[in-house]
């Protein structure tokens, strides 16, 4: 562009802010893309578009023909530069909607930057979004729209508020390596080949987990980075492949401290940034009463609806299935959800059919307490004393509903669970402008692999367990093998690890470590990493607590999530620039995709894939 143009740029004015306190008579410049364009005859009106907001641009015959001509082969996304004076609307076209309503520019040049394809993507609110699809495919296009902007920006000043608190506070943001060696948090590593050695792999973090846990021992004391990590696994509406944590680590802390830390990181930049307020203390509740109270360790808690302990009570009915369940150690348990007497039974069988496939539950009985009683299928095995003790636990009223699973813990637990939230919201009872935070505390340091039957860590391998535990843990991780009962005293050792769960989503998990050599070998031991492994994979990290390894914990939060949550969309692509869909794929760049043959030999690697 010209020199001219250049001169333009300098005065350049964000549109979005301009209001009558700016009018003069000296020019303006303005900058960015043709929004939406009315033709008045002699008069054009375009909006201009650009980061900070809107403004109408007037274009008169008055202020010359050529001007109201170039005006007129506008189109849609073109991107423009004005130069012209600001004057207030008349009274009856001030627009009350936009924040620069009051005002417009009288163009008095206008040089066309760039000319634009029509887009593929309905930019105006006012209009049906494209379908996913297509705004991912052409997702600079998709980010030009207002909520899209929107997340962009309150993710940056949410960063922002976070990295203000955090260094208040003198944390360091330390960086950690991308190029790693396997970092275990359950999910599968992405690899990548190694040119130099050929045949090895680096692994892409998971999370910064073990150079957090070694840069306390650097003397590093208070880190924190804002950490991009990488997991391959199914992905869901609050899962990518991709995403960024907000994660720190401190030396000399107990649980109690970092749980009031972060509470009030939270509180401050929800508030900051969203003027959202959280409860002034964040509640705690136990694993176990999570999962026993609302079927799940992260709990929507916006709304009631507890579940119902049955396991007594189903051995004084006649009912086979529950008879059978209770008998053979199962779980029996209730939902009662106030006014669900008005499903339909159409409503009932879908959600029967439901439950049963996506959570292998094997039927759904249910109980509606209607004017005459209870009336069910079911009431018949119900001697009376049990139809009414039923009524007294589950706190019926009349015109509710009372589902029964009856199962193994887990189907139990993941049915009524997901029962729980969907009543919720067919019953409105999930207010959306709510916002409820808890902590879950006191979780089991190991559950059980139901493919090997072996132990695994809920959390990951390096979180240490409550003090009344330790002795149990360093007897156990002793043994060569792990006779049954074992690993029943193992399931019992609680970990000193916390999440803390928003509106029914899992924004953050952490835990004390393990900072002495002899305690983290138990639990490799306890997982079955034998020595040999443990070295090969965690050496570097079991040499480093040899050398004086203070005491450490910390954290790490989802901002993705956060944000997902504070800017109420349903699904976490919303809050990435360019997310990846189900399948793991860049709709834009289209990657994954093959590569050269060339670059496949520098790296002696075959692939085994035919291609197509
Ligand atoms: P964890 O695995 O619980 O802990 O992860 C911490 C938080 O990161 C978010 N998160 C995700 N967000 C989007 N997509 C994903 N695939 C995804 N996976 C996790 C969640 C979760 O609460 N190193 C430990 C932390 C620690 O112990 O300090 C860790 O990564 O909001
Ligand atoms: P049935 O006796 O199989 O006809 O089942 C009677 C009712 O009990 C139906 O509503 C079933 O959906 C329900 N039901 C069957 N098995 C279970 C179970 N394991 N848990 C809860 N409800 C069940």
């Amino acid at each position: 562009m010209s020199k001219a143009v250049d001169e333009l740029y300098e005065r350049r004015t964000a549109c979005g802010r301009l209001s009558k306190k700016d009018i003069s008579s000296e020019t303006l410049v303005i900058a960015g893309w043709v929004f939406r364009y009315r033709d008045q005859g002699g008069v054009i009106f375009i909006d201009l578009r650009e980061r900070s907001g809107i403004l109408q641009v007037v274009f008169d015959k008055a202020e010359g023909e050529k001007l109201l001509q170039d005006a007129d082969a506008l189109r849609a996304e073109d991107v423009i530069i004005v130069e012209g004076t600001l004057r207030a609307r008349a009274e009856d076209a001030v627009n009350p909607k936009l924040p620069t309503g009051e005002v417009e520019l009288l163009a008095k040049n206008l040089i066309v930057l760039n000319k634009a394809k029509p887009s593929p993507v309905t930019l105006d609110e006012h209009e049906d979004e494209a379908s996913e699809e297509i705004r991912l495919k052409y997702r600079y296009l998709d980010l030009r729209r207002a909520p899209m902007q929107k997340a962009l920006e309150k993710k940056h000043l949410f960063i922002k508020s976070i990295r203000n608190f955090l260094d208040n506070k003198e944390f360091w943001e330390v960086e950690t390596p991308i190029l790693n060696k396997s970092t275990p948090e359950g999910a599968r590593d992405f690899l990548v080949p190694s040119r130099l050695n050929a045949g090895d792999f680096y692994a892409l973090p998971q999370s910064p987990q073990i150079f957090k846990q070694i840069l306390m021992i650097s003397q590093v004391e208070k880190y924190y980075q804002i950490a991009r990590c990488f997991r391959d696994e199914d992905l869901r509406k609050d899962r990518q492949p991709e995403f960024t944590q907000i994660d720190l680590e401190m030396s000399y802390i107990s649980a109690e401290m970092l749980m009031r830390l972060m509470e009030d990181m939270i509180k401050t930049s929800l508030n900051d940034v969203f003027s959202v307020q959280l409860s002034e203390n964040i509640p705690r509740i136990s694993y176990h009463e999570a999962v026993e109270t609302y079927g799940t360790d992260r709990p929507d808690t916006r709304f009631e609806m507890p579940l119902t302990e049955l396991g007594e009570w189903a051995k004084t009915t006649e009912f086979q299935v529950f008879l059978k369940v209770s008998e053979s150690g199962g779980r029996v348990k209730a939902l009662r959800v106030p006014g669900g007497a008005a499903l339909s039974r159409k409503e009932i069988d879908d959600l029967t059919k439901w439950v049963s496939q996506d959570y292998k539950a094997k039927g759904l009985a249910w109980i509606k307490y209607g004017e005459e009683g209870l009336e069910s299928v079911v009431t018949k095995f119900l001697p009376e004393d049990s139809q009414k003790k039923l009524i007294e636990l589950t706190k019926a009223e009349k015109g509710d509903i009372i589902f029964f699973a009856a199962d193994t813990s887990d189907v139990v637990f993941a049915t009524l669970g997901a029962l729980r939230l969907k009543m919720g919201e067919r019953f409105n009872l999930i207010d959306a402008n709510k916002w409820s935070a808890l902590w879950i505390v006191d979780f089991p340091l190991f559950e059980l692999d139901k493919e090997t039957q072996n132990l695994s860590s809920l959390h990951h391998p390096f979180t240490t367990v409550v003090e009344e535990d330790l002795e149990k843990l360093l007897e156990l991780g002793k043994k060569e093998t792990l006779s049954k009962e074992d690993k029943e005293a193992a399931l019992k050792i609680r970990s000193n690890a916390y999440d803390m769960v928003l509106n029914g989503v899992e924004i953050g998990g952490g835990s004390i470590r393990i900072h002495k050599e002899k305690a983290q070998k138990a639990v490799f031991n306890l997982l079955n990493i034998k020595d040999e492994e443990a070295q090969m994979k965690f050496g570097f990290l079991l040499e480093a607590l040899k050398y004086g390894a203070p005491p450490h914990g910390g954290i790490a939060f989802g901002v993705d999530r956060l944000l997902m949550i504070a800017l109420g969309f349903s699904s976490i692509r919303d809050v990435i620039a360019f997310p990846k869909t189900q399948k793991g794929q860049c709709m834009m760049s289209l990657a994954p995709s093959s590569v050269d043959i060339k670059q496949l030999k520098e790296l002696q690697l075959r692939s085994l894939v035919a291609k197509k």
